[in-house]
């Protein structure tokens, strides 16, 4: 985003991945033109597309899509997933009000939407983590013309930023904002409803995630899986994040200990001893 052109080997490896990506999505492209099944995926929906003048997509236009969307999409899921994860283990407390909620709503049954959507202590840490931890920790716009805000002369041709890593923990807006707390979430409290743009993790506006809603539910079905087949504990602690990314994940050693449950969750199920609670 700030000088990708720089010729930095971090930038070449980079361009070197996405020339591979597209030569991979190109062949797809090109086996499906020539019959190749293609199902119901959002390539196909893309190869199908066409602007308002009936035109169809480039293939540049379709690779370069299809790659941010799973830029997009990829990366920032396997973040906030794992922070959600990170979270709940670093509570034991909160953990087992999870497993309960887990044995109760879902049990050994199937993972239906509906059942998703009963998750609802799941759903309180998920957006807890989305606080504490949001994956894009800067958001940034081209200014295309002057404009003022609070006092600030904003010149066109600037980069005008916010951050949800700064935002999610000024005080006159989440309760003691460096505490891990997602009953703030709660119906009682709603932080995030008190003021607009509150919790930004997704963003905000007209360019706020598409993917928001299928990101919740995705983590909310590898926690539930994860969960319910395995007992867990965070092998290392103090876990800080690596802003040396741009997606901005736990910073490593992450290490989890693993036990196949022994026997299905029960509403009284107890955390693995051994997990540890963080301040
Ligand atoms: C936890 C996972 C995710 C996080 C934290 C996240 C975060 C964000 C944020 C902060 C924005 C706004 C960017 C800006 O204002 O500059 C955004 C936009 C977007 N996201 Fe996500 N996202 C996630 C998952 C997904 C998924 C799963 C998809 C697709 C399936 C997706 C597709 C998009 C797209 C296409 C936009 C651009 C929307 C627009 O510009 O109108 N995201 N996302």
């Amino acid at each position: 985003m700030v000088n990708p052109y720089l010729p930095l080997p971090a930038f070449r490896r980079r361009d070197r991945a996405r020339a591979r990506m597209a030569e991979l999505i190109m062949r797809i492209i090109a086996e499906r033109r020539s019959g190749a099944a293609g199902g119901e995926d959002f390539l196909e929906v893309l190869m199908r597309a066409r602007y308002a003048d009936g035109r169809a997509l480039s293939d540049d236009e379709i690779v370069g899509l299809l790659i941010s969307t799973i830029f997009a999409g990829q990366h920032t899921s396997t973040v906030m997933g794992a922070w959600t994860g990170i979270l709940l283990l670093e509570h034991p407390h909160r953990l087992s009000g999870i497993l309960e909620e887990l044995a109760s709503e879902v049990g050994d049954g199937e993972i239906t939407l509906d059942a998703l959507r009963r998750l609802a202590a799941l759903e309180r840490c998920i957006k807890e983590a989305e606080r504490m931890h949001p994956p894009l920790v800067m958001l940034m716009r081209r200014i295309v013309r002057d404009f003022e805000y609070d006092g600030w002369r904003l010149p066109a041709g600037d980069l005008a930023m916010v951050s949800p890593a700064t935002a999610h923990r000024l005080p006159q807006v989440f309760a003691d904002p460096d505490r891990y707390d997602p009953d703030r979430f709660g119906p009682e409290r709603q932080e995030d409803r008190r003021v607009k743009h509150a919790l930004i993790g997704f963003g905000g506006g007209h360019h706020r995630c598409i993917g928001a809603t299928f990101a919740q539910q995705q983590i909310k079905v590898i926690w539930t899986v994860l969960l319910r087949e395995f007992e867990l504990s965070l092998a290392t602690t103090g876990h800080r994040p690596d802003y040396a990314t741009f997606v901005v994940g736990p910073r490593r050693p992450c290490i989890v200990r693993y036990r196949r449950r022994r026997s299905p969750l029960t509403a009284t199920a107890p955390p693995l001893a051994g997990a540890r609670r963080q301040s």
